[in-house]
């Protein structure tokens, strides 16, 4: 039997199909499987466009899935009555990438963080809700005298803070934060990281946290899933992705990191992708990187490689490894770059 006690958050070879004009098809995510367990980070990295997006609007209930199955703690999100489906989303919320297009400019802080309190009828009176706003403020590491203002008003990593009270204005278990840092200053990045870990100690929150470089996800992140292309390529703990990806899109996403040390940055091995990132709506046939990848062989472009657990808790989809497991020669991972 299963055991999915400690698994907040199950999905179950998620499929998400958009149709656009003329009836044709976008495949937007594809077959994606991963758990989240309770009070971790799990990273969800890959470029711009490989359908991150849409696995959290698909998770909270935003999207229909196509194919698969979401459990969160148990309960199906497709299945449930409007009613119970209303109950859950208070205990899931979603961060974004810019906090600016996600608030109502027209709206002080306090109406702001206050309106999904109201949506679900929270308090009973004002003073105790303002009370319960002037205290989120305090928890992002604003105050009561922002209350009143308007979120023009603030810096993008102030405005982040606020997105990030709003999110917590229901109290709940588990937060999306999609891309929630890409559009700050560097500087400003590990400020906000350092609070939401902070938060999640604090309140045992768990966080799916999206990203679309491996840079800055390591810090925050237990375990990372790879997305190419609508794709779950690999899913590992993050010390082990870094230190020994096995999948070559991990391995040219990790090489694309600067490092600090300027005389490693000299030497640091970069792998550029030949080709341009093909289209979701006519994506190759077999494994969906092989027109990029610098280890293609002929079964690549053919078939699709399943998914395997190529090392204790390391999965991977790629033929690279899938031969290794079907002639077990080797338990070395037959590319190694870094
Ligand atoms: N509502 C939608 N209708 C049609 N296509 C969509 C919709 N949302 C996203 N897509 C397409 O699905 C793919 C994945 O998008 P998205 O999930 O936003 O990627 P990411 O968040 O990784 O950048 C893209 O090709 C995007 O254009
Ligand atoms: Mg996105």
């Amino acid at each position: 039997m299963e055991m999915n006690g400690d698994k907040i958050l199950q999905v179950k070879q998620v499929t998400k199909h958009f149709t656009i004009g003329k009836g044709r098809i976008l495949q937007a995510v594809n077959d994606v499987s991963f758990d989240v367990k309770k009070g971790e980070t799990f990273g969800l990295v890959g470029e711009s466009g490989c359908g991150k997006s849409t696995i959290g609007r698909t998770i909270i209930g935003l999207y229909n899935r196509t194919k698969g199955d979401v459990l969160f703690d148990g309960k199906n999100v497709h299945q449930l009555p409007e009613r119970e489906l209303f109950q859950l989303r208070q205990r899931m919320q979603m961060i974004f990438q810019d906090p600016y297009a996600s608030l109502n400019p027209r709206s002080t802080v306090r109406e702001v963080i206050s309106e999904p309190m109201e949506v679900h009828k929270l308090y009973k009176t004002k003073k105790e809700q303002n009370e319960r706003v002037y205290q989120l403020l305090e928890e992002v590491g604003l105050n009561l005298e922002h209350a009143n203002r308007y979120p023009h008003e603030f810096s993008g990593g102030q405005r982040q803070r606020i997105g990030i009270a709003r999110a917590l204005a229901l109290d709940p278990d588990f937060i999306i934060a999609d891309e929630p840092i890409s559009a700050l200053d560097v500087s400003v990045q590990a400020q906000v990281v350092n609070l939401l870990k902070q938060l999640q100690k604090e309140k045992g929150l768990t966080f799916l946290f999206i990203a679309h470089d491996l840079s800055m996800v390591k810090q925050i992140s237990d375990r990372i899933g790879v997305m190419y292309l609508g794709n779950m390529v690999e899913l590992t703990g993050s010390d082990s992705l870094y230190e020994n990806p096995l999948h070559p899109y991990t391995q040219a996403l990790l090489s694309a990191i600067p490092i600090p040390d300027p005389d490693m940055e000299e030497s640091r091995e970069r792998i550029i992708l030949q080709g341009e990132l093909p289209s979701p709506i006519n994506p190759p046939s077999g494994c969906v990187f092989s027109t990029r990848c610098p280890f293609a062989m002929d079964i690549c472009s053919r078939e699709k490689p399943t998914w395997q657990e190529a090392e204790s808790n390391h999965f991977v989809a790629c033929h690279l490894y899938q031969d290794k497991l079907e002639n077990k020669t080797t338990t070395e991972p037959v590319v190694r770059i870094r």
